[in-house]
């Protein structure tokens, strides 16, 4: 479960990247395309060249829902019923393609936070990356 701690630093890391969600969820996409392959199968109706106006809006969306998330952090299943909703009955989407998005960003963060991104912000982003990814697979049960 995440921590007090684990809330302000994940606090923290998003108040840096306010203005940078679409570069964010872009790059995130971009790479999670380009490092495990099979999941663009799921985006066939996507332009999936580098920096794409469709990955720039997805990604941005993405990051929204990611915001989203973290504004309702004590509430996650609630503030993502809809999404998770869309992911298993609409999209079935193979959960383990979640870790991958999760793994995705957190390079993202890395490179772009460097220092900043200590090894108690890596570990509190990988806490709350999974309660997503639980929440948005909880429907497959
Ligand atoms: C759509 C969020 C993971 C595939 C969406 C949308 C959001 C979103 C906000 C747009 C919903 C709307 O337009 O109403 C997330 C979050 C994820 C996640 C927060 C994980 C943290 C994934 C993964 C895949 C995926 C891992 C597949 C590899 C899709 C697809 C769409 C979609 C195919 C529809 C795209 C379109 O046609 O516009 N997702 N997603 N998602 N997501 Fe996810």
């Amino acid at each position: 479960m995440l921590t007090a701690e684990d809330k302000k630093l994940i606090q923290q890391i998003w108040g840096k990247l306010s203005g940078a969600e679409e570069e964010i969820g872009a790059e995130t996409l971009w790479r999670m395309f380009h490092s495990y392959p099979p999941t663009k199968t799921y985006f066939p109706h996507f332009d999936l060249s580098q920096g794409s106006d469709q990955i720039r809006a997805h990604g941005r969306k993405v990051v929204a829902a990611l915001s989203t998330a973290i504004k309702n952090i004590d509430n996650l299943s609630q503030a993502l019923s809809e999404l998770s909703n869309l992911h298993a009955y609409n999209l079935r989407v193979d959960p383990v393609n979640f870790k991958f998005l999760a793994q995705c960003l957190q390079v993202v963060l890395a490179t772009r936070l460097g220092k900043d991104y200590s090894p108690e912000a890596h570990s509190a982003v990988d806490k709350f990356m999974s309660g997503v990814a639980s929440v948005l697979a909880e429907k497959y049960r």
